[in-house]
């Protein structure tokens, strides 16, 4: 009998992994923003977004223990760069000791200018986030989106995980209205009943003011203005 894809039994990694991400979601409830980690249904959609005739800079916000990490790893085409940057210390260990192949950083999605500077990752190509966003505070969560608008390449794509629970929160409106001041064009894919909560992604396109001179940070705009 042969099995599909998302039917065979996770690797090892993953289902250990599983059980970290649901005690880290004990400790840290409003770091993790969720109780499990996502379906290989959505880390396939999230893969999908890879364009595959050239090599990639992808980095992924918030990878948590690493299923949406491992089905970027394997849709990669051959020289492209895969950074994940997390901010719980437990969960960026486990990638680092999991994941030999990837560029794991422990640190904060708002610093990502610095973090990849850091690394020498240049304009990024697509950026691929689970952010809690419905728990970030409003003042962080703009300053993430900076962090994104700094470092995302002119033709780059944001793809942000919106699960059904939180979408008419007013957080994900603001942050809805938000991102359609940084993007020209946001796309919705088709819903995965099957994760757990149900969800699908948020698929955002020629990003008005991509590159560090011209940031949403006061910062930045002062620098550009000069
Ligand atoms: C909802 S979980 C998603 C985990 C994983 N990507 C998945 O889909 O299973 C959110 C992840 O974002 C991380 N996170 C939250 N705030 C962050 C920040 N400011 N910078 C980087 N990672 C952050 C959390 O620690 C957690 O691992």
């Amino acid at each position: 009998m042969t099995m599909s894809r998302h039917h065979r039994p996770a690797p090892l990694h993953q289902r250990l992994g599983t059980t970290r991400f649901l005690l880290q979601a004990l400790r840290a409830p409003r770091q993790i923003g969720a109780i499990a980690p996502s379906g290989r249904r959505l880390a396939a959609q999230a893969a999908s977004l890879i364009a595959s005739d050239r090599p990639q800079t992808i980095v992924e916000l918030g990878p948590g223990t690493g299923v949406i990490t491992d089905a970027l790893h394997a849709q990669q085409p051959p020289d492209s760069t895969l950074c994940a940057v997390e901010i719980n210390a437990a969960m960026a260990s486990h990638l680092t000791g999991s994941r030999p192949w990837l560029q794991a950083i422990h640190g904060d999605a708002a610093d990502l200018p610095r973090l990849l500077q850091r690394t020498a990752i240049g304009p990024v190509d697509l950026i691929i986030s689970a952010m809690p966003w419905s728990v970030i505070p409003p003042a962080k969560r703009n300053d993430i989106l900076a962090a994104i608008t700094d470092v995302l390449s002119p033709h780059g794509t944001l793809a942000t995980v919106v699960t059904v629970p939180v979408r008419r929160l007013p957080a994900i409106r603001d942050l809805r209205l938000r991102l359609d001041t940084m993007f020209g064009q946001i796309r919705q894919t088709s819903t995965i009943w099957s994760n757990l909560p149900p969800a699908n992604l948020w698929v955002c396109t020629n990003p008005r003011n991509s590159g560090p001179d011209r940031g949403l940070r006061g910062g930045t705009a002062d620098a550009a203005a000069r």
